[in-house]
């Protein structure tokens, strides 16, 4: 969603804020804005496009003032236009405000505010608590007590960072349910939306909690919560590298995400396996390790990428571990009467941990008193904070906003999760080993993958006119199938769709022809020979057909117009890799069609709102 960032220091703020700006672009990108509080008066631009287009109109200016706000925006009320950008202000312009999240009483407290005599100049709900500042502020209270009484009367979801001309040095800053990081050293002090936008900065960063609201001066951080209570804040360490968050050569975050899966994979198996035991050691589990064995059954929830993700994990966790698993998705959960049992155990897969729809649903299961686990790329993010314990990715910030790294990695977590538990049970030594020895030797094959790149990308260039797709697979691939029809709709607007590719004959084959291409994964795998039967189905149609198969499988070539083949792979881990050439023919599909992948319509890659 949004993505918001302050700054109050001695550094050159415009520079500061524009850069971390950029790098939050991702959270939204229709709008952008900036406000300043210049020799006692708030100045400020706006612009309905793009953070480039912002930083164009800032050439032209010079602000040395300080403290100011950035903001870049995915649209929930309002059109996308100048108006409606933030910061958004009050009457008289001595407060402005940015925002992430979703004011749900803003249309009660917009009506009594202009009978107070308030005027209103956006559609946003955002403008709401600017105005609600300004009264508060009016009636005698500092900047940080007119942010808590505006907390007391907005319900919703916010992150927010405000200033104020009646006390201009300093950020109010606070949360609810949207993320809000604070950090401050002798640069200064920092609000943001996302540690990515920062940790060029400070790699110290203090999460804010619900309730909590940060006042950030230029010497220090201080946070209290709605009682005016000091909280005593620990400090979470983020080891980003900042070139992770930069493109390094690359033309877009998304190909450079691609290509890294090896170091992240590995980055994400480090010092976890211990093969001579055929085990796992996951740090993150070790004080749930004894309610672990007695655990019956498990339950995964997640949305997007991280759903398919999930799918892909119950069938890991009931081959290998033997436990019954569901998945779910996270904003269906919670609206589902499900009993409970004794013996459960809920996973929250995140790449951002910080998905509203996620973190509901583990509002849910933390109030029913069930064990929660979390799965999340992003270090101290809130799903990391709210559940028991975790296992954390390692795969580096994810800028592009169609996941791709951190798919891979939540695979190679879920596998090792799945051996963990299952040298719990019934997993033997060999086993465990065996399944290791494949996963270490995983990276190495997606690197062979990756070296394919130009290949696919020609594949890629044939089929970017067509307007629907089919992506295909069983079994373990059947997940892959739906991840490769996102990734593909998503970035390039081709209309597509995953099956298991029996299913398909249950419908989506009314659809067949020749304009209607299929992309069909049939690995040398247990599944082989039904998905032949099924591509046969498809062709027989007139559908054209992009094979995914395995080196040395020749003979698979034949089924389709064009083929890529990939390196034999066991078939429980086959997704970490069949997925890498959906993901690269998606990427060449959007460029070749003149799309920015990191920036696809409509979409945000943190959906802080359910
Ligand atoms: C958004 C992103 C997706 C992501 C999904 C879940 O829709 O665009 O890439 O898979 O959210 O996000 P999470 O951070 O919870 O994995």
């Amino acid at each position: 969603m949004c993505g918001i960032i302050g700054y109050i220091g001695p550094k050159d703020n415009l520079e500061l804020g524009m850069n971390s700006l950029k790098r939050l672009e991702y959270r939204g990108y229709d709008s952008a804005g900036m406000a300043i509080i210049e020799e006692g008066k708030i100045s400020s631009e706006r612009v309905a496009g793009k953070v480039n287009e912002l930083r164009e109109k800032l050439k032209e200016r010079d602000s040395e003032g300080t403290p100011c706000l950035f903001h870049s925006r995915w649209a929930t009320h309002g059109k996308p236009t100048k108006e409606n950008a933030h910061p958004q202000f009050d009457c008289k312009r001595e407060v402005a405000v940015v925002h992430n999240g979703i004011i749900e009483n803003h249309k009660e407290l917009k009506e009594m505010l202009e009978k107070e005599g308030h005027e209103f100049s956006s559609e946003t709900d955002t403008e709401t608590i600017a105005h609600l500042v300004e009264k508060f502020q009016g009636e005698g209270s500092s900047l940080e007590d007119a942010v808590r009484k505006t907390m007391e009367l907005i319900r919703g979801a916010y992150g927010i960072a405000v200033i104020s001309t009646k006390d201009p040095e300093k950020i109010v800053a606070a949360r609810m349910s949207s993320p809000v990081i604070v950090s401050s050293n002798k640069e200064g002090g920092f609000v943001a939306s996302d540690p990515a936008a920062i940790v060029e900065h400070s790699s110290k960063m203090i999460f804010l909690e619900d309730g909590e609201l940060a006042v950030i001066k230029r010497g220090g951080v201080e946070v209290t919560d709605m009682a005016k209570r000091k909280k005593e804040k620990e400090e979470v360490r983020i080891d980003w590298d900042i070139k992770e968050a930069q493109k390094s050569g690359y033309p877009h975050f998304m190909i450079k995400e691609i290509m890294e899966q090896p170091e992240t994979i590995e980055n994400t198996l480090r010092g976890r396996i211990i093969k001579e035991d055929g085990d796992v050691k996951l740090g993150g589990l070790e004080q749930v390790r004894e309610e672990l064995k007695g655990v019956e059954k498990l339950t995964l929830l997640a949305c997007g990428t991280s759903y398919y993700a999930s799918m892909i994990g119950k069938f890991l966790i009931e081959e290998i571990a033997g436990i019954p698993t569901e998945v779910d998705l996270a904003s269906e959960f919670r609206y589902r009467k499900r009993p409970y049992g004794r013996r459960e155990a809920f996973a929250f897969i995140s790449q951002s941990g910080e998905t509203a729809d996620t973190l509901k649903a583990l509002e849910e299961v933390n109030n029913k008193g069930a064990l929660s686990l979390g799965i999340v790329n992003v270090v101290g993010s809130s799903i990391s904070r709210y559940t028991d314990a975790g296992i954390y990715n390692h795969a580096g910030p994810e800028i592009g906003v169609a996941s791709t790294k951190a798919f891979t990695s939540q695979l190679a977590v879920l596998t090792l999760f799945s051996v963990f538990l299952g040298r719990q049970r019934n997993l033997s030594l060999n086993e465990g080993r065996e399944i290791l020895e494949k996963l270490e030797s995983l990276p190495s094959k997606v690197r062979e993958v990756l070296e394919k790149k130009d290949e696919i990308k020609e594949v890629a260039k044939k089929y970017g006119e067509y307007e629907n797709f089919l992506f295909m697979g069983r079994r373990y691939n059947f997940p892959t199938a739906l991840e490769g029809a996102l990734k593909l709709k998503e970035i390039s607007y081709i209309h597509a769709e995953g099956y298991s590719a029996a299913e398909m004959k249950h419908g989506a084959i009314a659809l067949i022809d020749e304009s209607f291409p299929a992309f069909a994964i049939a690995l040398s795998d247990s599944m082989r020979e039904k998905m032949v039967s099924n591509i046969e189905e498809i062709r027989a149609r007139s559908g054209p057909v992009i094979i995914l198969g395995t080196e040395g499988d020749e003979g698979i070539k034949e089924y389709g117009e064009d083929s890529i083949l990939i390196p034999e792979v066991t078939e429980p881990l086959s997704p970490l890799l069949s997925v890498v050439p959906l993901q690269l023919f998606a990427y060449y599909v959007a460029v070749s069609k003149g799309f920015d992948p990191d920036k696809p319509r409509n979409l945000s890659k943190v959906v802080t709102v359910e």
